[in-house]
């Protein structure tokens, strides 16, 4: 049986169409960029992730020279949340990339980020806001994790 799926997300023209709250989460993930550690591939990426009681926590990402070794933006965002405040909820996530010539740009977040997303988007029973920064100062907002990594991996064990 064939089935579809529909994926819905909101697109702003302007960073300035965002509500208050989710424009000073893109502001604070472009602010997160600055303390990227990105000497191999020189792509600056920042995030931010608002947690139920207004708290900010921002991430970067880390490289090393054993490459898989580093982490993501997002990654190290969520877990520093999770670690500092292990009983706040994530109301909601932001990234932006800053490319080698240090434009703005869009780093839609990688599988295993969006795994990690959905886990704890799980685990609270509620959904988790996601701002994609993009190009031109544009903004793609997604309601729930669901929109970005559906089918995603769950167990019971
Ligand atoms: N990166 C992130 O931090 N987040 C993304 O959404 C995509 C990619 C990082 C990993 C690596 O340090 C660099 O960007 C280039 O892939």
């Amino acid at each position: 049986m064939e089935k579809e799926l529909i994926i819905r997300y909101h697109d702003y023209e302007s960073l300035d169409d965002l509500d208050a709250q989710g424009h000073c989460l893109v502001r604070q993930a472009m602010e997160a960029a600055q303390g990227a550690y990105a000497p191999y591939s020189h792509f600056h990426v920042g995030a931010a992730v608002l947690l139920s009681d207004g708290t900010m926590v921002q991430g970067s990402n880390q490289e090393n020279l054993a490459y898989p070794s580093g982490l993501c933006a997002e990654r190290t965002a969520m877990f520093a949340a999770s670690a500092q405040h292990p009983q706040a909820r994530f109301e909601a996530i932001a990234v932006v990339g800053c490319n080698p010539e240090g434009q703005w740009v869009e780093a839609a977040p990688c599988g295993a980020c969006r795994q990690v997303m959905a886990e704890y988007q799980q685990r609270q029973g509620q959904s988790i806001k996601i701002y994609l920064y993009r190009e031109g100062g544009k903004v793609r907002v997604l309601d729930s994790v669901e929109a970005l990594l559906p089918f995603n991996f769950s167990a019971d064990f």
